[in-house]
Order: structure tokens, then sequence, then C-alpha cells
């Protein structure tokens, strides 16, 4: 890690992220057609705040001028680190940049273990989205045998530690991490505040260790309209990144409205 102008980059952090509302992120998953992203938007209705959502492709590349219309920062699931080439499926930074994406989830769980995805590839996507001038939201998250076991911190600090390598300090303003426990997803139980709170407060340590400054992590695995107000006042969490929650309008405009500061 480069000490060169740190005490600068730790600055403009705390002063970016000082009395800040909480980050309120959608991922979409495989879910929500081009017309479908539209009526959802239209229900959403204007938003303020810190707002993302992740569309698939080609509701990303439909709706891109509106989610920009409505301040709502937007970008993929998922790219891959080559520029071009004969990679069939696949989807490139120069095509992302087309549509005006700003920020990039990398590493959800789902494609660590449905595609086989690695930390190696995914420090690969993380070095190439930051050196194409994008911010990226990188997930990590512990399974249950490893939460049960007591292993989470180690497995999470390995993620954490491989998926950074080779950060440099002028590119730590555009990472966030959202920690999100695998056994949490899309089961309708989140992690308990406890929990929370305890693992929120090892991530921004090793964070802190690993890069000198207080990155934005969010809270993902379950967050609901219900549970939002709670787990966003346990400290260390700066937001969120939601799955179901965030296919429905009237749900994700709750969270949004709980998630107000100023
Ligand atoms: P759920 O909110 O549906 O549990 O999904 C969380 C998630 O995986 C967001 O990336």
């Amino acid at each position: 890690m480069e000490q060169k102008n740190l005490d600068q980059i730790i600055r403009e952090t705390v002063a970016r992220y000082m009395n800040r509302s909480l980050i309120v992120a959608g991922n979409w998953k495989m879910n929500m057609t081009v017309r479908e992203g539209m009526e959802f938007l239209e229900k959403l209705g204007p938003v303020d705040g810190k707002v993302m959502i992740f569309p698939p492709y080609t509701t990303l590349a439909v709706l891109a001028g509106e989610f920009r219309k409505r301040g709502i920062i937007y970008g993929p699931q998922n790219f891959h680190y080559k520029e071009s080439g004969a990679y069939t499926g696949e989807i490139s930074l120069p095509m992302i940049k087309e549509l005006g994406c700003d920020c990039l989830l990398v590493g959800h769980s789902e494609r660590r273990s449905y595609y086989n995805e690695t930390d190696e590839e995914i420090q690969k996507k993380i070095q190439a989205a930051l050196k194409e001038g994008f911010s990226v939201m990188l997930c990590i998250g512990e399974n249950l045998e490893e939460r049960k076991s007591g292993q989470w911190k180690n497995v999470l600090r390995k993620q954490l530690e491989k998926d950074l390598e080779g950060l440099s300090t002028d590119r730590i303003p555009y990472i966030q991490i959202a920690y999100e426990p695998i056994w949490a997803i899309g089961t309708g139980v989140s992690a308990s505040t406890e929990e929370i709170i305890e693992t929120h407060r090892y991530l921004k340590a090793v964070l802190s260790e690993l890069t000198g400054s207080d990155i934005p992590l969010l809270y993902g695995g379950s967050v609901n309209e219900k549970n939002a107000a709670d787990i966003g006042s346990c400290p260390g969490v700066d937001g969120f990144l939601i799955g179901g929650a965030s296919l429905k309008p009237e749900k994700f405009r709750k969270i949004i409205e709980v998630s107000k500061r100023e």
C-alpha cells in the first residue's frame, strides 16, 4: 500500500462520510425485465440520498438514462476484467462505461459459489475497474459452517486481503464493501444486531489495517423495511445491500426513508 497522500485521503474520506445518510443499494439479481424495471421506477418516485441499483444487463442498458435522471447510481452485477476478445457471454468495462455506470458490484457470493469465481479473478476485476475510473462494491461473506465453527474472522480477512491486493492509495475512496453472510441471504432471517455489530467492528479494523481508511461497509442478507432501522443504527453499518426487498418499490422506498440522516 502506498503511503503517499494518505492523510489527505483519510481527511477527504472522513469529510465525505460525516453525517452521511446510509447507502441504500439494491441488487436485482436475475429479476426485472425492462418493462418491470420501468414500472418499479415509476412506483418508487423521486429519491434522495445515496441510492444504488444493480440491475441485470439488459435492463441496465435500456434504463440507464432513467436511473441517471432520478439520481440513482447504477451499475452491473458482474463484468470481465479483459477489455475485449473471445469470451462468449461476457461483458467488458468499455461496454459498461458507455452506459455511464459509476459503481460495479463484484464478488457476490452467488457468483463465487455458482460460477466458481475465485478471489484471484475478483482481484483482477477490481484492479481493472479501478483503473478505468469506476468505483466498486466488493461483496464478502462467510457460510454457515464457517460462522458456527468460529472460522468467520479468518475467512473474511482472507477475502479482503486477496481481493484488495495491489490497491493503490489513490483508489481507496472508490472502494465500498458489502458484508453479506451467506447464511442470511434470501432466508428471511438477517444476522442479529449483535452479530452485525461484532462483525462490522472486526471488518472496520481489518480494513483500517489494510487501507488506513474508514471504508464504507454495508450489510446485506434479508434486509427489509421492518429491520432496516435497527440494522442501520448498528455502529459500523454504513448502508445496506438488498436483494428481495429491493424488487418491491414500496419496501425499497421505506428502507430509503429510514436511511436518511440529515
Ligand atoms: P436478500 O436481501 O434477498 O437476502 O439478498 C441479499 C443479497 O444477496 C444482496 O446482494
